[in-house]
């Protein structure tokens, strides 16, 4: 039997003495990525604590903070069925009791660059946010998306410095047939745009194989990977090939010897943001 918790207290109570909980923190509006990130969850731990939260804190006011769907009943239908065991699902105040000024702030060589440039607080918001439920919920384990990838790099690097007792597991990307990432947002879509969406992820495997190919420099591969998008009718963000370990720009050197690098990018469509990335080496 699932069980909904509201309150940090109420939370602490029902899971005291666990000392295995795989956790996965959500912003609700459910699909299979994060299912999947559930299931990969219950192999690593038990119980399975998933949260539902939309966290004003990393929304910039120009950003879709209201809009975002909240669909909790179908999410907790899913979670049920993914083997999930307690759904923590605190309202503003169980977690924001006062005005959240103690803040986690990420270096800015990584919090700053890429989705950090385009949606600034973002990370702040996020850090702050995952370090609350980390302390609410006490995992062992939390498992996040490879599909935020950035976000997370941004949370290994903060469970890292400041040695939170948390293992953090990376799960894979789902995507349609059609290779579109899933996300929340692309519900946000109309049907023309859901057709035209999948060219985000066509283009970072454009870019990924020229990569490969070892043809012109990096920046102007990545300008050509933004222009054929815009001729799209897309308003990229950016489209750019990075290293793994810190999201810093591969050396010709690098790319030859093998240095495992990510293709990643982030593009308007309509009024719609996506992101995507894809992993591989030279
Ligand atoms: O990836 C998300 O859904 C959110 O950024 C997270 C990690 C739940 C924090 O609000």
């Amino acid at each position: 039997m699932m069980q909904v918790v509201r309150g940090i207290a109420e939370l602490r109570q029902v899971l005291a003495g666990s000392d295995s909980t795989g956790f996965v923190p959500t912003m609700g509006n459910l699909h299979e990525g994060h299912l999947s990130l559930v299931r990969a969850a219950a192999a690593r731990g038990h119980p399975v604590v998933a949260s539902i939260f939309v966290n004003r804190l990393q929304f910039a006011p120009t950003e879709d903070f209201d809009a975002y769907p909240r669909t909790f009943e179908r999410d907790c239908e899913l979670l049920r069925s993914a083997g999930c065991d307690l759904v923590f699902a605190p309202g503003e105040r169980d977690l924001y009791p006062e005005p959240q000024g103690y803040k986690v702030h990420p270096p800015s060589e990584l919090g700053d660059i890429l989705e950090g440039e385009f949606r600034p607080g973002f990370f702040i918001g996020v850090c702050t946010v995952v370090l609350k439920l980390f302390n609410a919920v006490q995992p062992r384990v939390a498992v996040f998306g490879k599909k935020d990838y950035q976000q997370l790099m941004v949370i290994r690097a903060m469970v890292r410095q400041l040695a939170l007792p948390v293992e953090i597991v990376a799960g894979e990307t789902e995507r349609a047939t059609d290779g579109l990432a899933l996300s929340s947002r692309n519900g946000y879509l109309s049907a023309a745009e859901r057709e035209e969406s999948v060219a985000l992820a066509s283009v970072l495997g454009e870019l990924r194989d020229a990569v490969r190919a070892g043809g012109g420099d990096l920046p102007a591969l990545e300008q050509a990977a933004a222009e054929s998008l815009r001729a799209r009718g897309w308003a990229p963000d950016y489209l750019t090939v990075r290293r793994c370990r810190d999201l810093l720009a591969p050396t010709a050197a690098e790319r030859a010897a093998g240095e495992p690098l990510v293709a990643l990018g982030a593009a308007r469509l309509g009024s719609t943001r996506l992101i995507d990335n894809l992993e591989f080496r030279v």
